[in-house]
């Protein structure tokens, strides 16, 4: 299998979300054309209960999924399905909007303050409406797998090495697995051909692809085609998210937190949202 290279290195930037959480947004809007199904990936990290305490209270979602990882910290969360719980270190919630649904997500001020991601996957037309779903994944059930000496993998979704991944009968396929390497270690993980790939390096450094990229913390490197994506950690080690996913190559019409294929569609949302219609009796 080919090596994949590195297209180009997105640095993450701050932003502010939800009630006023100050965070940092390793893509979003206008930079997936080559991380297609991928739409977004958010960084939150802070120590300091200013930062995050805000929270992201009730918001709409159609058309995507979320996925939310917690590394440290807790999220509350709620939403019109009826779910209620929270997600801790190494947890995932992995909710399919589809057709609608409403929820919020309030970090919980603790000492060890709150790290975590989430990531928006694409949903296909055909799938944009179909009913919500929602998966909550204890950290026990993420398993660790071995990549090579001094770095190990934890698979949340798809296949590495001998291990599969929790979140089973994905919409579209997607691998995602979290990384963490010792100085110059050295990995190799599949990501299938034809799929879309990136690495969002957060802590360290990686040399990553054929022609060994340097990617310092908080950047994602955009991969090119190919077969393997490699990945050689910094004299501090290296710690990331890698995923890849199958493209949808549809037209993407985005409002906010809704995105779906055309114009029309994202207008009558927000009509539904004006008159209140917007969450599909089940
Ligand atoms: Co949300």
């Amino acid at each position: 299998m080919t090596a994949r290279s590195v297209l180009k290195v997105l640095e993450s930037r701050p932003v502010t979300e939800g009630a006023g959480v100050r965070l940092r947004r390793a893509f979003g809007h206008g930079e997936t054309e080559q991380l297609d199904p991928f739409l977004m990936l958010d960084h939150f990290r802070s120590s300091h209960p200013r930062d995050y305490e805000a929270g992201f209270p009730f918001h709409p979602h159609r058309g995507i999924e979320t996925v939310t990882y917690v590394l440290s910290g807790r999220m509350e969360h709620q939403d019109s399905l009826g779910n209620r719980g929270s997600i801790g270190p190494g947890d995932v919630q992995w909710m399919t909007a589809g057709s609608g649904i409403l929820h919020q997500e309030m970090p919980r001020v603790t000492s060890e303050g709150l790290h975590g991601f989430q990531l928006w996957v694409n949903l296909p037309r055909a799938k944009k409406m179909m009913p919500p779903r929602y998966r909550d994944v204890r950290s026990a059930d993420i398993l660790s797998v071995g990549l090579g000496p001094g770095a190990i993998g934890r698979v949340i979704a798809g296949r590495l090495g001998d291990r599969s991944g929790p979140v089973k009968d994905l919409v579209v396929e997607v691998g995602l697995f979290e990384a963490e390497l010792e100085a110059g270690a050295r990995i190799a993980v599949p990501a299938p051909g034809g799929h879309s790939a990136f690495v969002y390096v957060f802590e360290g450094e990686g040399l990553i692809g054929g022609g060994g990229t340097r990617v310092g913390p908080r950047s994602t490197a955009v991969m090119g085609a190919g077969g393997m994506v490699e990945l050689e950690a910094g004299k501090e080690g290296c710690r990331c998210l890698m995923a890849h996913g199958a493209p949808l190559n549809e037209p993407i019409a985005w409002g906010g937190p809704i995105v779906m294929n055309t114009k029309q569609e994202l207008d009558e949302a927000f009509e539904e949202l004006r008159l209140g219609t917007f969450i599909r009796p089940r």
